[in-house]
């Protein structure tokens, strides 16, 4: 029987599709190989450390930032981000594996192209994606065939495929054959000895199998653990669930320690005790609020999209609530300390140790310590703070210096608050240089004095 003879179309859509996966097949190729040229858009706590690992890992990278200070510096070879060594940028210079620009144009000759932008929330508590739109826009004016574009900040389920993928298919492109795009959650933790981008698994879904494919060889020639998920969707709900699940379990936390301090138990013993279970708990513990660029924030992005479709939820909510209520509880405490003395907030001076948003690092996003500033601060207090990862920060509309760590200084206060529990702290020193100790970390863990009002 003679072979069916195939229409114009049916030909050219074969050689369509040949010609896709023959761009793929390109791509992968260059990535196995390591002459695929990479582009990093963000370059901070999550963008910098995932470029710095990519051009260690033998590519050429270009860094696309729109802060000209943070690019010069880079391009001068100095680190601002604590986990990324100076050295290493230096190193990466010198090797030409590695530049910063704020010109997107870079973008044309670049294979890959990873999106690390913040994603804040508005002044109303909903998702700003504006980064994430404006990078994209960029993104989109220098897609090419071939193409691999990776959203890595937070976002709500569906940013991928509803508001990044419409950008970019307007090129006329036709995404997982003309190019390829995907969602790949960032999970770094700064100031964590034991995991960084390179050990932490990277989960990652692609908007179709093809483009999950590319992504994933992108990632596995530098990082050891790389998990495919079945669509963007998954790997933006991965990060939110384990975003929200840190927020519920502090959130139920805070309010066993507010309800053990009515009862009048020690919760940090409580949960001490209850961490010896081998199996079916894990300890978490009560603080002076949430901090940092996540877990304040990203439960919002999910339970402003839930909301979008009629849902109410209700443990992100409530976690919020409690966990918002605790800056407020320490208020309390300081109050107390300050009575004991007999004194009145107004007109004592308060020092806070530790404004970062928690141990060893220097961030101060979304930091509780500087929510009890402002409000010791409202109340009348005179408030100075001490960090040694934070050397100032603007505070009540002016510049405010970290005081040194010294007896001459800590002496000087009427209330101590332990908001962060930095390891450089020497702990001894400050029970025996304080009057009153407000310690929020338990970091005075052991110690016994009249001194120390703990939450
Ligand atoms: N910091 C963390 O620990 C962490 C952990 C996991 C995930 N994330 C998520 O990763 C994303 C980035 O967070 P981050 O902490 O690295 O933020 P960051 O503020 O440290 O860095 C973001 C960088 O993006 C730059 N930028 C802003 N708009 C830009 C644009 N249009 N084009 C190019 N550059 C632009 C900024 O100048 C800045 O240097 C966020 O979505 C965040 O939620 C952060």
């Amino acid at each position: 029987m003679p072979a069916p003879r195939r229409s114009k179309n049916t030909r050219s859509a074969t050689l369509e599709r040949s010609n896709s996966a023959a761009a793929a097949h390109a791509l992968e190729q260059r990535l196995e190989n390591h002459t695929a040229r990479l582009a990093v858009i963000g370059l901070g706590y999550v963008g910098l450390p995932l470029a710095v690992e990519m051009a260690q890992a033998g590519f050429e990278v270009v860094g696309i930032d729109i802060d000209e200070k943070r690019v010069r510096q880079l391009n001068d070879g100095r680190s601002y981000i604590q986990d990324v060594p100076t050295a290493d940028v230096a190193e990466l210079l010198r090797q030409k594996r590695f530049r910063a620009t704020t010109d997107f144009s870079a973008l044309k000759t670049c294979d890959t192209v990873n999106i690390c932008v913040p994603t804040p929330l508005s002044k109303q508590r909903d998702p700003d994606v504006s980064f994430i739109v404006a990078a994209a826009t960029e993104v989109a004016r220098h897609l090419h065939r071939g193409q691999l574009v990776i959203l890595e900040s937070t976002t709500y389920p569906g940013t991928t495929d509803e508001l990044v993928l419409p950008m970019l298919a307007e090129s006329g492109l036709e995404v997982g054959h003309d190019f390829f795009l995907a969602f790949s959650p960032e999970r770094v933790d700064p100031g964590n000895p034991n995991f960084n981008t390179r050990n932490i698994p990277k989960v990652v879904g692609g908007v179709t199998p093809a483009c999950t494919k590319v992504a994933v060889k992108l990632y596995r020639q530098r990082l050891e653990h790389v998990v495919a998920v079945s669509s963007p969707q998954v790997a933006e709900m991965v990060k939110l669930l384990e975003n929200t699940f840190r927020s519920v379990n502090i959130g139920l936390v805070n309010e066993l320690a507010l309800m053990c301090a009515r009862l009048k138990i020690d919760v940090w013993e409580v949960i001490r005790a209850a961490a010896t279970k081998p199996f079916g708990f894990m300890p978490f513990y009560p603080g002076p609020g949430l901090g940092g660029h996540c877990i304040p924030i990203d439960p919002f992005y999910l339970s402003w999209k839930a909301r979008a479709s009629g849902f109410e939820a209700r443990f992100i909510e409530l976690a919020g609530h409690v966990n918002g209520h605790m800056p407020d509880h320490v208020v309390d405490l300081v109050l107390e300390a300050l009575n004991q003395q007999g004194k009145s907030v107004r007109g004592s001076n308060v020092l806070v140790l530790g404004v970062a948003y928690k141990a060893d690092i220097d961030d101060v996003r979304e930091s509780p310590s500087l929510d009890i500033m402002e409000k010791l601060r409202e109340k009348g207090a005179k408030i100075e703070y001490t960090d040694p990862h934070v050397p100032s920060i603007q505070f009540a509309g002016a510049t405010l210096k970290s005081v040194p760590f010294t007896a001459a200084q800590v002496r000087r206060f009427d209330c101590a608050v332990v908001a962060t529990a930095h390891k450089a702290f020497d702990y001894d020193a400050l029970l025996e240089w304080s009057k009153a100790i407000v310690d929020t970390r338990n970091a005075l863990a052991g110690k016994r004095s009249p001194k120390i009002v703990r939450l």
